[in-house]
């Protein structure tokens, strides 16, 4: 693995203008409440080009005349700390983990920044500056305004989408690592299909999720779990999952494991009871052959955007023959939403969605869905696939999927 980043930050040079440096940071703790602190979760950039997933450390990448050098900062070993929460990352295993052999610690950096901004002639900063971090408090804003207010002639370059579209394309072991997430994503969807019945709660549902990827490695989901049931499934990012489920109703579930950093997202739609009734069959078939039909024009050279385009002609015409909409206009009233994003290291993957064309090695879900809040019913089908040279091919496949597969799992 520490090939893999190397290269990353060797292809990052690469693309810096001389006279440049980079700098990343691998994030910090958030408090919860008191002294309890959030799961830490490390920037995607940051582990993309250094492996390491500790808060608290940062890279600084310069290159000068072609010539790049490359430094990591750690926290120092702390033997108090060591005692109550564990011990932090030692400089050896950094080295080990990143590949990089100059490893400093972090009360460091300040003075070497300084050295590095001065002595090297930097002209310019790269730092990663997501768009949506612009007006939080973040350490890159930190440092953006402190390059800004010490080094006025340096000017602050976004990273972001530079990494964003080294990202986009996936090597053979990311590939991977994404078909094992949605593997055992897969195992706790099977989990919930037979287990599910008519009056448990949602999240009772979800405990056979959870207790699936707990025993087959997982520690991290990919993104809260959505377990929603009847009219809840028509609320697209629903997740409190607290609704006893009704008989008769379906559930759908859009859930992810996370696979050594990668992640799975997939999401099945089920009859509470065991068996669809005729009209949940007919909006469920609507919906699948939705996801047939994106999937088949899924290849390289196909603009991203497309994809949505595909679904929505498709709709048009589908769900006026099912009786649901009159007008081509009124589609939108039950799906409205784009049906692919990027998946990756992130969920919504870092790499400009809707933009393009497709690339062989992309990874795209394909999640057509279809919510008829009037019904008490929401529906949707996902699941990740990779762009091959000449179509795709479904990372998440074997997961219960047609009506027939889906009763068989939930009633053999
Ligand atoms: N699970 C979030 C999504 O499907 O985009
Ligand atoms: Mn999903
Ligand atoms: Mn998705």
């Amino acid at each position: 693995m520490k090939n893999f980043y190397i290269s990353n930050r060797e292809r990052l040079a690469q693309l810096m203008d001389d006279n440049s440096a980079a700098i990343l940071l691998s994030g910090g703790e958030v408090t919860k409440t008191g002294d309890e602190n959030y799961p830490f979760t490390p920037s995607c950039n940051f582990l993309y080009l250094t492996g390491i997933a500790q808060p608290g450390v940062i890279l600084l990448l310069a290159k000068q005349g072609g010539e790049v050098s490359q430094t990591l900062f750690i926290p120092p070993f702390d033997e108090e700390q060591a005692r109550w929460t564990g011990a932090v990352m030692l400089p050896d295993e950094a080295k080990v983990v990143s590949g990089i052999d100059d490893i400093k610690y972090d009360y460091k950096f300040y003075d070497i920044l300084a050295g590095v901004l001065f002595g090297k002639r930097i002209q310019s900063v790269w730092l990663d500056l997501e768009n949506r971090t612009f007006f939080r408090n973040s350490g890159e804003n930190d440092l953006a305004d402190m390059i800004k207010r010490g080094y006025p002639h340096i000017g602050i370059k976004n990273l972001y989408n530079v990494l964003a579209d080294m990202r986009r394309t996936k090597q053979p072991h990311e590939l991977e690592k994404i078909r094992r997430a949605a593997e055992i994503t897969g195992m706790g969807i099977e989990a919930m299909l037979k287990n599910v019945h008519p009056g448990m709660r949602e999240y009772a549902l979800e405990a056979y999720f959870d207790f699936a990827l707990k025993t087959n490695g997982v520690k991290e989901h990919a993104f809260k779990s959505i377990v929603a049931s009847g009219k809840n499934a028509a609320v697209l990012h629903y997740s409190d999952n607290s609704d006893v489920i009704a008989d008769n109703s379906l559930v759908l579930c859009d859930v992810g494991a996370r696979w050594e950093y990668y992640c799975g997202d997939v999401t099945r739609t089920f009859p509470a009871n065991g068996h669809f009734s005729d009209r949940q069959r007919l909006l469920y078939n609507t919906v699948l052959e939705g996801q047939r039909r994106v999937m088949s024009a899924i290849r390289p050279g196909v603009p991203f955007k497309s994809l949505n385009e595909t679904l929505l002609k498709y709709y048009e015409t589908a769900l006026a023959d099912i009786g649901l909409i009159d007008t081509a206009e009124q589609v939108k009233k039950y799906y409205w939403h784009g049906v692919s994003h990027m998946l990756g290291i992130e969920t919504h993957d870092a790499g400009r969605h809707n933009e393009g064309l497709l690339e062989p090695g992309m990874v795209l879900t394909v999640e057509p869905g279809l919510y008829i809040a009037e019904e008490g019913i929401g529906i949707r089908i996902e699941d990740d696939v990779v762009v091959t040279e000449n179509g795709c091919s479904v990372l998440s496949d074997g997961i219960p999927k047609t009506v027939e597969e889906i009763e068989s799992a939930m009633n053999g």
